[in-house]
């Protein structure tokens, strides 16, 4: 190539200009940190009184705590990459009026808006978002609760954390619980909107099932409680997810009695053992027997011991049972004889040492560990769920095992029956009520970071799930919404919004979904209140006459785009004369 002439240099730094300028146009047309940050301080300010110090609650992505309020409450490294979308603002609100000038002014600026409690969704969609610039709204200040022994009932804000709803419980009365789940850090604004099971869901059902009353800031910035939101929507947010629907502030929950001593065990085997026997006889026994018994089953590969090299399945059952240990070894004894349980095998305890049990905190741990929120839990995640309605045979087992020695994925079998056949499958948002056997959560925690790891793990879970399909519930596949798995579908809220909807939403709602719908129809017609996998607006309002604002905002945005371009054309044209 000769010297490049001087035409070709000015036509290209004039190409390169043109790119400059859209480059310019295309950022001016979606929001920048700054610019949110500047006219969300604006909007709160004139929204409080000067007393509430209102910036004290904003976090623009320069402030140098941005980073650890961020992370405080990420429980997943997968989403904790420099890759991973981060938020314009985080919102840290001290008070319910914040909350309540928070939606308005996020309405207002027309920005995504993420509800974050104690962060443990699995997809990380309450800090995450991938098809839309957003905010966070964090409720981790949210931490107040309440205990009245004396009406078994306890007001529980959103961001309190299961472990410290226990431990506050414990502090009054020995012999009070509430059903829930086991890790301690999760936080009650997902998990008490989502369901919220633990190991005392055959005797009491879910979290959900033993809540009475809710405060919820709606679309308008109201402050709503069961009475003032009306039964449609307290039904809503019992299992259909809070995010969909407003800014769960708190749950009022009824406590349950446990006994002054409960008793666990834990009894693993490998399928080379005894393990397939014991988990036929598990599949009749686990979801029919007495109410107060919980056996988990946890079903992983393993080094085989037997032979050097080889993997095998380990099975381990993982038990609570609400009542002594002799009752329970007769009982085993009697309805589950290849586990051959003997009461050494067992420890009697206080329910809550049962709950640092069941959460692995070390032995000689103290109850107040249950209030620690700093755990640093950096593991790399990904779950799937689905419905077992029929006993899988012995052929079918053996079969997986074959796939399961092929890869890392456990699968975690949780009994259902008991209370949750008892309770009807509309009575909450939550569907998956009697003809359900159990519940199957794929697992894999894994530590190495690395796109290609994190690849070859979820491939497999997928490939482990694909080939359980012949054995799990289907038309529709069923999923429990607080395994969130975004690979069932997820939304990009355009024209096909009510469609996406329908894919994720019947699995996770079955025939409770088409209801769900028509309550956020209802309550939030302009979809504010949106994530990856929220409840749609019903498609008639969608289309319909009403321009949505964000349809206006994309217009305005397009229109804008159009006129800088032109001008840069006109310019450019205007400059070919000089
Ligand atoms: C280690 C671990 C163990 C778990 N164990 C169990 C278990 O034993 N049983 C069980 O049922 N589940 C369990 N889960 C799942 C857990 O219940 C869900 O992830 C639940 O949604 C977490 O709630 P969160 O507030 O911590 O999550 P977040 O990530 O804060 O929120 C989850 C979802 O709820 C929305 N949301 C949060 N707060 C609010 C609010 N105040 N108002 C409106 N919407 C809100 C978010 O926007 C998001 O969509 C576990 C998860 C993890 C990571
Ligand atoms: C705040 O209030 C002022 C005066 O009422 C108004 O001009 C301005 O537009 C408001 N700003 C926002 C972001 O709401
Ligand atoms: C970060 O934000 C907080 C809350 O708004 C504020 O108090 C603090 O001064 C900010 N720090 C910096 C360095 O900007
Ligand atoms: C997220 O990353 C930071 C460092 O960038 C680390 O300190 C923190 O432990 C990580 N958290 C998780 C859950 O991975
Ligand atoms: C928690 O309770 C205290 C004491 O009643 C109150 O001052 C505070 O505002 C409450 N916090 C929230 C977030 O409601
Ligand atoms: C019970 O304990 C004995 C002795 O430690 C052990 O050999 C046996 O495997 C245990 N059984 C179960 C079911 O865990
Ligand atoms: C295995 O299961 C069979 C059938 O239930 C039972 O008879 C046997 O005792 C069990 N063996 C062991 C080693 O537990
Ligand atoms: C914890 O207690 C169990 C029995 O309850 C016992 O088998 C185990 O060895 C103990 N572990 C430690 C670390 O003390
Ligand atoms: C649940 O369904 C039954 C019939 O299947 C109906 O009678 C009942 O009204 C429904 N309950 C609710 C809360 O929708
Ligand atoms: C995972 O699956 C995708 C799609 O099937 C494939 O392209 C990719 O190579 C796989 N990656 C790994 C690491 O297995
Ligand atoms: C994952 O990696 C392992 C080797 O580490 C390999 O054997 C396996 O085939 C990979 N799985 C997938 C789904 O790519
Ligand atoms: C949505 O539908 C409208 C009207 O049918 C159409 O003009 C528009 O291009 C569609 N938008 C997208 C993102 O598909």
């Amino acid at each position: 190539m000769g010297k490049p002439n001087t035409t070709l240099v000015v036509h290209s730094s004039r190409v390169f200009l043109l790119l400059v300028f859209l480059n310019v146009s295309i950022s001016e047309a979606s929001p920048t940190a700054e610019s949110v940050y500047t006219s969300f301080l604006q909007c709160l300010t004139n929204h409080s009184n000067p007393s509430d110090q209102i910036s004290n609650i904003l976090f623009s992505q320069t402030n140098t705590s941005f980073s650890s309020i961020l992370q405080a409450y990420i429980r997943n490294a997968r989403l904790n990459k420099t890759s991973t979308p981060k938020p314009l603002l985080i919102i840290t609100p001290l008070q319910q009026s914040h909350v309540q000038s928070t939606v308005l002014c996020a309405k207002t600026i027309q920005i995504q808006l993420k509800i974050r409690s104690g962060g443990h969704d699995f997809e990380g969609i309450s800090y995450v978002s991938y098809h839309q610039p957003f905010i966070i709204l964090d409720m981790f200040n949210f931490k107040n609760i309440t205990v009245d022994i004396q009406n078994e009932v306890a007001v529980v804000q959103s961001g309190v954390i299961l472990g410290e709803v226990y431990y506050r419980i414990w502090e009054k009365s020995k012999v009070h619980g509430f059903p829930a789940g086991v890790c301690a850090t999760v936080g009650v604004g997902g998990h008490l909107s989502g369901g919220g099971y633990g190991n005392m869901m055959r005797k009491f059902g879910l979290s959900i099932d033993n809540v009475v009353d809710a405060e919820i800031v709606d679309v308008n910035g109201r402050i709503l409680d069961r009475k003032s939101m009306g039964e449609d929507l307290f039904w809503a947010i019992r299992g259909g997810g809070g995010a969909s629907f407003g800014v769960i502030i708190s749950y009022s929950i009824k406590l349950v009695q446990v006994p002054e001593v409960v008793t666990v065990f834990r009894a693993a085997n490998t399928v080379d053992q005894n393990g397939t026997e014991i988990v036929l006889q598990w599949q009749q026994v686990a979801p029919q027997t007495d109410d107060r018994l919980f056996m988990r089953l946890l079903i992983r590969p393993v080094s085989s011991n037997v032979v050097k090299g080889e993997i095998t399945v380990r099975v381990t059952v993982v038990t609570l049972f609400l009542g002594g240990a002799d009752e329970l070894v007769t009982l085993l004894a009697k309805e589950f004889p290849s586990l051959g349980l003997k009461k050494e095998n067992c420890s009697e305890m206080t329910w809550i040492d049962s709950v640092l049990w069941w959460a692995n905190f070390g032995n000689d741990s103290k109850p107040d560990v249950l209030l620690d929120r700093n755990i640093d839990s950096a593991s790399f995640l990904k779950r799937k769920s689905d419905y077992v309605e029929n006993p899988i045979s012995k052929d079918g087992l053996e079969s997986i095992w074959k796939v399961i020695k092929l890869g890392k994925i456990g699968l975690v079998f949780n009994p259902y029956g008991g209370k949750m056949s008892a309770v009807s499958s509309n009575a909450t948002a939550f569907p998956h009520r009697a003809g359900n056997l159990f519940k199957i959560e794929y697992s894999v925690n894994w530590d190495e970071p690395g796109i290609y790891i994190e690849n070859n793990f979820t491939n497999q879970t997928r490939i482990l799930y694909s080939y359980m399909t012949p054995f799990v519930s289907n038309s529709p596949r069923r999923a429990f919404l607080n395994y969130r798995d975004l690979d069932i579908g997820t939304n990009d809220f355009g024209n096909n919004s009510y469609e996406q909807g329908v894919v994720y939403g019947m699995k996770y709602f079955n025939n409770n979904f088409e209801r769900l719908v028509s309550i956020k129809t209802e309550v939030d017609p302009e979809n504010f209140f949106r994530n990856e996998q929220s409840i749609p607006v019903h498609p008639v309002l969608d289309s319909g006459a009403s321009t949505s604002s964000a349809e206006k905002l994309l217009f305005s945005s397009l229109y804008r785009k159009l006129i800088i371009n032109l001008v840069i054309v006109l310019f450019l044209i205007l400059e070919l004369f000089i």
